[in-house]
């Protein structure tokens, strides 16, 4: 790892999502998306407030120089008690302004701290086929497929492979 990034490391912090983060992570959710990482149709159906799906418990937020650049939604996948012990990553975005910073690895990292002292056992995500930088970090973070939906999605007329992910702890 160079000097750099090293110092960029020290410039990221992660910690739990508060109700002021609110407008500040509707920003980032407003232009981090597009056709290859998310939904285009998900942008119409956005609300005037990020934590209208889910409140601030579900979220880590990173600041990068102490400005809030990114998130990650963690939640349990299933609410019956065989079920207990996987959770989901339903959600990681970084403002287009501050990727390839670390910040995004620092959200799988402070994600694997807060699954494992929740006692968890594994963490699953979807991911399109074509999201070629959410598949490198999540491999670079251990996640391995677990099982591939070709053409599961026709995004702007292109079919597109949904792959699911999983990281036993
Ligand atoms: C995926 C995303 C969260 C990565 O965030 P980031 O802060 O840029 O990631 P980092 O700088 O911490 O990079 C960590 C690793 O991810 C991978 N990566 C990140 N961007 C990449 C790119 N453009 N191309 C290839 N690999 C990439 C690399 O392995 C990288 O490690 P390296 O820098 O040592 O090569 C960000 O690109 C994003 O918000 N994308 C849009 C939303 C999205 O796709 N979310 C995932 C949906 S499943």
């Amino acid at each position: 790892m160079s000097d750099e990034r090293r110092a960029d490391d020290q410039r990221v912090t992660v910690r739990q999502a508060v109700e002021e983060d609110d407008a500040a992570l509707l920003a980032i959710e407003r232009v981090a998306w597009d056709a290859s990482s998310g939904f285009p149709s998900y942008s119409e159906t956005l609300q005037d407030t990020f934590f209208t799906r889910s409140g601030p418990e579900a979220h880590l937020v990173a600041e990068y120089d102490g400005k809030v650049v990114g998130y990650l939604r963690l939640q349990d996948k299933y609410p019956f008690p065989e079920g207990a012990g996987v959770l989901a990553i339903n959600g990681i975005a970084v403002a287009p302004e501050a990727r390839r910073l670390g910040v995004g690895n620092a959200l799988m990292t402070a994600t694997t701290a807060e699954a494992r002292s929740r006692g968890a056992r594994k963490i699953t995500l979807h991911v399109h086929g074509v999201n070629t930088p959410a598949r490198q970090l999540y491999e670079r973070h251990g996640y391995v497929v677990e099982g591939i939906h070709p053409a599961e999605f026709l995004i702007e007329g292109t079919p597109v492979d949904a792959l699911d992910m999983a990281k036993t702890l």
